[in-house]
């Protein structure tokens, strides 16, 4: 079967020079970040909760439409907050995919909840809605919806199951900023939500997050379990004479060094977005003919949702060729990479005998898939390379 020939330039003009590898994620400098860092410590404020926190959540909160975001550490720490606010104990059960990354369980876990792993859908790779009705008995507590790659789950079927049984529903959307479900941003249609700022998301300070209260119950607990447990934030406002520790907590602030970059980044959201969709939809384009001849898989993006371009990836017909693939561009510097070890079949995940279920399409995908470079300053001849050594790779086979 002929394939098509490759359509890029080839680069370089010395065969023998070894190419300079195109790493898989590059954090970038988008707008401002570095002015308004200096701009934090000149104001003589570098804990938390500052000028520039109050920025950023006010920009989340006016741009996505959101009730009230708190910035966080991370979004482990904002889903381990949301696991607090739920009032998750010992042998409740919390729906969840197994296709995502350990943070989503530890924050349930670690509460003593039994984790009810479900299996993903073949096109979207969320979890399979279809399947969270048969999952619930009267213990679940909790549904948790991941957004894979900032495509949405199923978000409609999702919260009416959830009104049905009266659970909580909590979004992993630590890689859906500002991707969108029926025009909603994710992160806001859950009684909470999560979002990653860490160096490898669309919009990154590094290390950070935030927490999304959609649901006005949890305004007043979410404050302080954020904060040590402690009524500071009230105090800080003026509110109360002296501030006091009621509740269980932890310190999740972040600093207003990190805020300020996180601002600069949050400033370039549209642009960042624009240019990851452009790498994502020049991908999708290029490799449509191999998908035509049945070598590869491409993403798809359900009507009901836009994604962010958070990801790109490919699935090939089985594990062989995946690792087969994996090895050719690594050894032409290109870093692709596998994603999740699915968290039942994860050392940890075997360990939790209650926890285990038959997840073939999760198992299948895991398997197949290959993530590929994708970030702000990606240029388009570093992309064409990438697009040569998978045409070249699938031309040898
Ligand atoms: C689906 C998902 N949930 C949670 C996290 C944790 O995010 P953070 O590193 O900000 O704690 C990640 C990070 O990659 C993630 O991909």
């Amino acid at each position: 079967m002929p394939l098509p020939t490759t359509p890029f330039a080839p680069h370089g003009k010395n065969e023998n020079a070894r190419p300079v590898t195109i790493p898989f994620n590059q954090p970038s400098v988008v707008g401002r970040e570095l002015f308004y860092i200096s701009q934090a410590v000149h104001k003589k404020h570098l804990a938390g909760d500052g000028h520039f926190t109050r920025r950023c959540t006010d920009w989340m909160e006016h741009h996505f439409h959101a009730q009230k975001i708190l910035l966080t550490t991370s979004c482990t720490a904002a889903l381990e907050i949301a696991a607090i606010l739920a009032n998750i104990q010992m042998g409740d059960e919390v729906i969840l995919p197994s296709f995502t990354f350990a943070a989503t369980a530890n924050a349930f876990m670690r509460r003593g909840a039994t984790l009810k792993f479900i299996d993903i859908r073949p096109d979207t790779l969320n979890m399979d809605e279809r399947l969270i009705e048969k999952s619930i008995t009267e213990r679940t507590k909790a549904i948790v919806p991941v957004h894979y790659g900032g495509t949405a789950c199923a978000m409609d079927t999702i919260m009416s199951i959830a009104d049905k049984f009266n659970l909580l529903v909590i979004e992993d959307a630590a890689q859906g900023i500002n991707a969108h479900f029926n025009g909603k941003a994710l992160g806001t249609m859950g009684h909470l939500g999560a979002y990653s700022f860490h160096e490898t998301k669309n919009i990154s300070s590094g290390e950070g997050g935030a927490l999304l209260i959609n649901d006005p119950a949890f305004l007043e607990r979410a404050e302080i379990v954020r904060d040590q447990g402690t009524t500071r934030a009230k105090f800080f406002r003026g509110e109360l004479e002296e501030y006091n520790w009621v509740d269980e907590g932890s310190s999740a602030i972040p600093s207003e060094i990190t805020a300020a970059f996180l601002y600069g980044q949050l400033e370039q959201t549209a642009a960042i977005t624009r240019k990851r969709l452009q790498i994502f939809n020049y991908y999708l384009k290029q490799l449509a003919p191999l998908q035509e001849k049945n070598l590869l898989t491409l993403p798809t993006c359900p009507q009901t949702s836009t994604h962010n371009g958070h990801l790109f990836y490919i699935l090939t017909c089985d594990n062989d060729q995946r690792n087969n693939l994996l090895q050719h561009l690594q050894a032409n510097n290109i870093q692709a990479t596998f994603h999740y070890i699915p968290l039942h079949n994860s050392p940890k995940g075997k360990s939790m005998t209650n926890s285990v279920n038959n997840l073939p399409v999760t198992e299948d995908i895991s398997a197949r898939l290959i993530r590929l470079p994708l970030y702000y300053e990606l240029g388009k001849d570093s992309q064409d390379r990438v697009l040569t050594e998978i045409f070249s790779y699938f031309a040898r086979q």
